[in-house]
């Protein structure tokens, strides 16, 4: 932990102008153990990953990138050393994608049209994770993967807490792709390739603020009590926790969300109120349109020394 050094820490005053560079001193306070520059593969440079490719690139090391789509390679090729246009069920293009790496993330979501159907979106997860573990086998150059999950393997739990320890039983079709990825991916570890693997709250920062998500619901009177707890992550803590799982070499499972745990109804309330926009009202006599609603514990990756950048929700 850098508990000594939180007194002089920037980040607990929320900022969106956010210092990488001292987060990375302070991260590496922590453990030397790593190179100080790697050669790392980004296999899905969208929201995270090209944000994680930015911070991985300024600072020094030699990133290769990957997207699906010809329109993005420009633009992702201001920003790392060299793109790769190609997908994860392509397996030489993974094993290819993995020549020379030390480090590799995995980053990887259907965007578009491919979150259309269930089987763009197992294959999108799937096929990759397969063929990710096939190529590994190959790659013993690679010793850090960090592979991005998502905290939906938990289900809905009617708002009780959860933990890396809590049985994993996924009812939804979606959440059931994420969790048997996830199962996949950690076949691929090994005392010579850690696999840590993070798993995420709902996503927001610059570009995904809240009130792109929440605002359409002010002045508005929504179904039921407002009273399920969704679990969110910034964008910075999930650049600061893939650092810090690069760094400190973590293996095994980690939730990874704010310490905000709110409900629903407060966090429009925030959004609302910040902006000046007119308050959410809820009909308690009607039944919610969603209902998912869990508390996730980020104590493990707390106790791993990781302090949160934004432990509570900027609005
Ligand atoms: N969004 C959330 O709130 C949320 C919550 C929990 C967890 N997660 C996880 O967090 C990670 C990052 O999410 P994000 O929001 O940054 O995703 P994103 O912006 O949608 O980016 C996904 C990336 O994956 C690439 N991709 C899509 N299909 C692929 C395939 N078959 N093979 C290889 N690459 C493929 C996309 O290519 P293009 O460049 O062509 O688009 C894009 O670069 C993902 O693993 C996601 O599952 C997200």
């Amino acid at each position: 932990m850098y508990d000594s050094i939180d007194k002089n820490n920037p980040f607990d005053e929320p900022s969106s102008a956010l210092d990488m560079d001292l987060l990375t001193k302070l991260i590496r306070q922590q453990t030397q153990s790593r190179p100080l520059f790697e050669n790392i593969a980004i296999l899905g440079c969208g929201y995270v990953g090209s944000a994680v490719a930015d911070y991985w690139q300024d600072r020094g090391h030699d990133v290769t990138g990957t997207t699906t789509s010809r329109e993005r390679v420009a633009a992702l090729s201001g920003m790392v050393s060299k793109v790769v246009l190609m997908k994860g069920d392509d397996l030489p293009a993974v094993q290819s994608l993995l020549a020379g790496q030390s480090t590799l993330l995995v980053s990887v979501a259907p965007t578009g049209f491919q979150a259309a159907t269930d089987a763009t979106y197992a294959d999108t997860y799937i096929t990759t994770t397969q063929n990710l573990v096939d190529a590994l086998a190959q790659a013993p150059n690679v010793k850090q993967i960090i592979y991005l999950s998502s905290c939906s393997v938990y289900g809905d739990r009617q708002g009780a807490w959860v933990d890396e320890t809590t049985r994993i039983d996924p009812l939804e079709h979606n959440s059931q792709v994420l969790h048997q990825s996830e199962q996949i991916i950690l076949q691929a570890a090994n005392h010579d390739q850690k696999v840590c693997v993070l798993r995420l709250g709902g996503i927001y920062g610059p570009e995904r603020e809240l009130v792109g998500m929440f605002g359409g619901m002010a002045g508005m009177t929504m179904p039921g009590k407002g009273d399920r707890f969704i679990n969110w992550i910034h964008r910075d803590d999930i650049i600061g926790a893939i650092e810090f799982a690069r760094l400190n070499e973590l293996e095994g499972i980690y939730n990874l969300v704010d310490d905000s745990q709110l409900t629903v109804k407060e966090q429009v309330k925030r959004v609302c109120s910040a902006y000046g926009l007119p308050p959410v009202q809820w009909d308690t006599s009607k039944l919610s349109l969603q209902r998912k609603s869990l508390q996730v514990s980020n104590q493990k990756i707390k106790a791993a020394g990781y302090d949160l950048i934004h432990p509570q929700l900027l609005v």
